[in-house]
């Protein structure tokens, strides 16, 4: 079989050339960093787990009619995607304040918002993926303001839809972050989520006991990263119950 060509790399994950045009094959690696890389550890099985929890997320939200790149996952590690030109955005939606947010505006960790709010940063690590404002993205022409008005009418929808989702599953959904592409078809483009979404770019916290459940158990060097994303997919029945007890790494049903 020939070598696949690799068209990017990632933190966490490589885009290769997929089986047909327009497509691509996007591949989760065990890689976990934080703060722009400076930390890097490899956690066996968080691409497995990944794969698996964004599967189930973008099957629903495409079966909803929120376009997305998904079309398939294709094995334990990847998944089969259509190919987009992203958009140089990082979106975050937050519901309840943590994270940077809290250091900026001096507000106290798990305060709720007044209301949902979406923030635009500029997807640049040189540049540490600076906060910026709605004037910066069509000023500088990395959306027009048709396609911002799609982005955060996809941000509504998938936090609305993501809120729904893990409250129905006893978590609490403090924030995320998505990223969008422009997807062509002929002569017709529109915006579409790309990217992936899964603890690793979620801020997800057990409803009683405040547990982290995401990448923060990382960053903030809590230990048991891979229990605690194992836990969301046991939540969510992607994974069952007796898999926790396995030393080796997940199990995965189906
Ligand atoms: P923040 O509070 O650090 O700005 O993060 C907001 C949300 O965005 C949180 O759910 C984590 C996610 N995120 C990423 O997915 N990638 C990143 O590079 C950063 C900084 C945050
Ligand atoms: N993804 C970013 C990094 O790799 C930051 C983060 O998620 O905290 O450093």
């Amino acid at each position: 079989m020939s070598r696949r060509r690799k068209i990017y790399e990632g933190k966490a994950k490589i885009l290769y050339e997929g089986p047909e045009a327009g497509t691509l094959v996007q591949h989760f690696k065990d890689d976990a960093t934080a703060f722009n890389g400076k930390r890097h550890e490899v956690i066996d099985g968080k691409g497995v787990l990944n794969n698996r929890i964004s599967e189930f997320i973008f099957t629903r939200l495409n079966a909803l009619g929120v376009p997305t790149h998904f079309v398939r996952r294709l094995n334990m590690r990847e998944q089969l995607i259509r190919e987009v030109e992203i958009i140089p955005l990082e979106v975050v939606v937050r519901n309840v304040a943590a994270g940077s947010i809290c250091k900026r505006l001096g507000l106290e960790p798990g305060t709720r918002l007044p209301r949902s709010i979406i923030e635009f940063y500029y997807k640049d690590d040189a540049l540490n993926d600076p906060l910026i404002s709605e004037e910066h993205i069509t000023a500088f022409g990395w959306a027009t303001p048709q396609e911002l008005d799609d982005i955060m009418s996809l941000a509504v929808r998938v936090n609305d839809f993501l809120s729904g989702l893990f409250a129905g599953v006893g978590i609490q959904l403090v924030d995320f972050k998505i990223e969008c592409g422009r997807h062509y078809e002929g002569d017709m483009m529109r915006i579409i989520l790309a990217d992936e979404i899964s603890p690793d770019n979620c801020r997800l916290w057990d409803v009683k006991t405040n547990a982290k459940l995401d990448k923060d158990v990382f960053r903030e060097e809590l230990g048991g990263l891979l229990d605690a994303y194992r836990e969301v997919a046991q939540r969510l029945g992607i994974l069952t119950e007796n898999d926790n007890a396995l030393a080796t790494g997940p199990r995965l049903v189906q």
